[in-house]
């Protein structure tokens, strides 16, 4: 799949913005602030509804506008789709496929599949488990479908549990709503346990290979799911948290708790890892989720990098340019000089001034 053109109005620091991209790589560069990461995260808001900063819609709007619009051109397996993306500031979003309104979000899913690679997915290891766990979340409401709603509901369902527990406080006989509440719990949180698990499994057969080369032979890399319920069942272990959830008022065992586990042979990454052990390991774990979104879309994702090659070493940087020749890239940076050096070829260069982007060749 490619993104074939993405136009906007009254986006971020945008007036108006029409961009046409090469199905390889795109570099957008620029100085600081000046717009480079608003177009990345314009493609991956008409992929996913979703701004990869988490970002309200409210705030993707032009200071002092009331609306902004997206269209992103879409190319499938030759088939063009049109999506556009109406943002207003006190309501829902309107998104078009074709110019035919979509109802749920979710249906816009399964059309383009973003791979966002940023700074600080090279702080996942190290940083704490929020951030693995929407790692998983975010790539796999991508995927599934059906694990999006699995998730939502059982978010949904954990904040109702959460309130209750504060009002259980004060009175007493709500105690019986709590069964109630956690069977449809059980419901959805094994599910999403489930599919998580299958898809570190997964993540787990494709990493070993890059992580291996990536380190030289030097380390082997082994990712495993951390449920906080341990070797009991979800139902079993909210009946034994009971008490002390009431206590606490709030649910202390459940999906929403878990973790992403990465092992260097004996060595806990998140842990005892050097930084360059994290970030290396970081690194392959990027690199896989590219191989596993190609492997079960058959097709292959977009990728997005923001800023993420200064950060690298030379090794690293052409270690991830050369696994991406493939696939269409909009990599944005602050100068070209990454990549003077390098074999890889540049097909379209734009650069980002203060919201105008200007392309280069
Ligand atoms: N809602 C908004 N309306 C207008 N400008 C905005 C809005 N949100 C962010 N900006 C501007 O966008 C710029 C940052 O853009 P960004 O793409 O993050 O820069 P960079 O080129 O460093 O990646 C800042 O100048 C900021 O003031
Ligand atoms: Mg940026």
């Amino acid at each position: 799949m490619v993104i074939k053109s993405l136009k906007l109005k009254n986006y971020r620091n945008y007036e108006l913005l029409d961009l046409t991209f090469d199905p390889k790589t795109n570099i957008l560069y620029g100085d600081n602030a000046q717009g480079k990461t608003n177009v990345l995260e314009a493609l991956y808001l008409s992929g996913t509804t979703k701004s990869h900063r988490g970002t309200k819609d409210r705030d993707l709007i032009q200071f002092e506008r009331d609306e902004a619009h997206l269209e992103t051109i879409v190319e499938k397996r030759g088939i063009e789709y049109q999506i556009d993306m109406h943002l207003k500031k006190n309501s829902p979003k309107g998104i078009a496929i074709n110019k035919i309104p979509i109802r749920k979000a979710s249906e816009l899913f399964g059309i383009i599949h973003f791979v966002f690679f940023s700074p600080e997915d090279l702080n996942i290891i190290k940083d704490g488990p929020s951030g693995r766990r929407r790692f998983i979340d975010l790539e796999l409401s991508q995927l599934d479908k059906v694990y999006l709603s699995n998730l939502s509901n059982y978010n949904r369902i954990i904040n109702q549990r959460n309130s209750l527990l504060k009002d259980i406080y004060k009175q007493e006989n709500l105690r019986e709503t709590l069964d109630i509440w956690d069977m449809q719990l059980v419901e959805y949180g094994t599910k999403v346990m489930e599919s998580r698990k299958r898809f570190i499994e997964d993540v787990n057969e494709i990493i070993s290979n890059i992580h291996y080369k990536l380190t030289g032979g030097k380390e082997n890399i082994t990712l495993s799911y951390e449920c906080s319920v341990g070797n009991l069942t979800l139902e079993q272990a909210l009946k034994k948290n009971r008490e002390r959830d009431m206590r606490l008022k709030s649910t202390s065992v459940g999906p929403h708790r878990d973790d992403l586990c990465f092992m260097a042979g004996s060595l806990d990454i998140r842990k005892f890892g050097s930084q360059g052990q994290q970030r290396t390991a970081a690194l392959s774990l990027k690199l896989s989720e590219i191989e596993l979104v190609r492997s079960l879309i058959r097709d292959t994702p977009v990728l997005l990098l923001d800023d993420v090659l200064s950060e690298l070493d030379k090794h690293r940087q052409n270690y991830l340019l050369d696994s991406i020749h493939d696939i269409q890239t909009v990599i944005t940076c602050t100068g070209l000089d990454e990549f003077v050096n390098h074999r890889f070829s540049i097909n379209k260069i734009f650069h980002v001034k203060n919201g105008q982007v200007a392309k280069e060749n």
